[in-house]
């Protein structure tokens, strides 16, 4: 089997994309991050991926007259680069159906919550104002909804009552960096079969 080439898409501080590059680099997941794409040309995912020598595209979404040509745009460069696999990675626009169904089983999500309980972009914000316990994160597969799909995995961490947005935001994110590992791990060993809404681990 052929290694697998992965695109990452990020808008921002890219600490995932990292830890995927350095994952692919040291060898525990047998693949490569072959193209960086943002939104944003100031993100720091895009300075993150130049370092280690990776293709780095800044799309401007303004550069098209909508969500599908912007789409269109990144996904010609994803398919140059004949990658298999499509990680959002703080990616902070909803892609649309087209883009989902071309890259349909193949295309992955980290949110900052347990999904189905706080979707959207003020996740630990949420948690702490609705007074829940535990939080966590979870990697999924992306369908036409946002932070919807079949569930790759889930982990969870407790809820002070000291936490700030901050502090559960840091705790989460060391979950996140392992979680879209293994998740990714998984999807490379051809381990992950969906079936409807349900993801099963080979
Ligand atoms: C993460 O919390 C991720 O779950 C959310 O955006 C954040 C991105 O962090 N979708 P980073 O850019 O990977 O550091």
């Amino acid at each position: 089997m052929s290694k697998l080439n992965i695109a990452v898409l990020v808008s921002g501080s890219g600490s995932n994309l990292q830890c995927i590059i350095d994952a692919c680099e040291s060898g525990s997941i047998d693949a490569a991050v072959k193209i960086v794409i943002s939104d944003r040309q100031e993100a720091l995912g895009l300075e993150r991926a130049k370092k280690k020598g990776i293709r780095a595209e800044f799309v401007d979404f303004k550069s098209f007259s909508g969500r599908e040509e912007h789409e269109k745009a990144c996904s010609a460069l994803i398919d140059s680069e004949c990658c298999g696999l499509v990680c959002l990675a703080g990616y902070m626009r909803l892609v649309t159906g087209w883009f989902v169904r071309k890259y349909q089983g193949r295309i992955m999500n980290i949110h900052p919550a347990l999904l189905p309980a706080f979707p959207g972009a003020h996740a630990h914000r949420d948690v702490l104002a609705y007074g829940a316990k535990v939080s966590g994160c979870t990697v999924h597969f992306v369908d036409e909804e946002m932070d919807s799909g079949p569930i790759i995995i889930q982990t969870s961490v407790k809820v002070l009552e000291s936490d700030t947005e901050e502090t559960l935001g840091k705790r989460v994110l060391e979950l996140e960096h392992k979680a879209y590992l293994e998740a990714i791990k998984l999807f490379s060993e051809g381990r992950l079969e969906i079936s409807g809404r349900k993801v099963r681990v080979k």
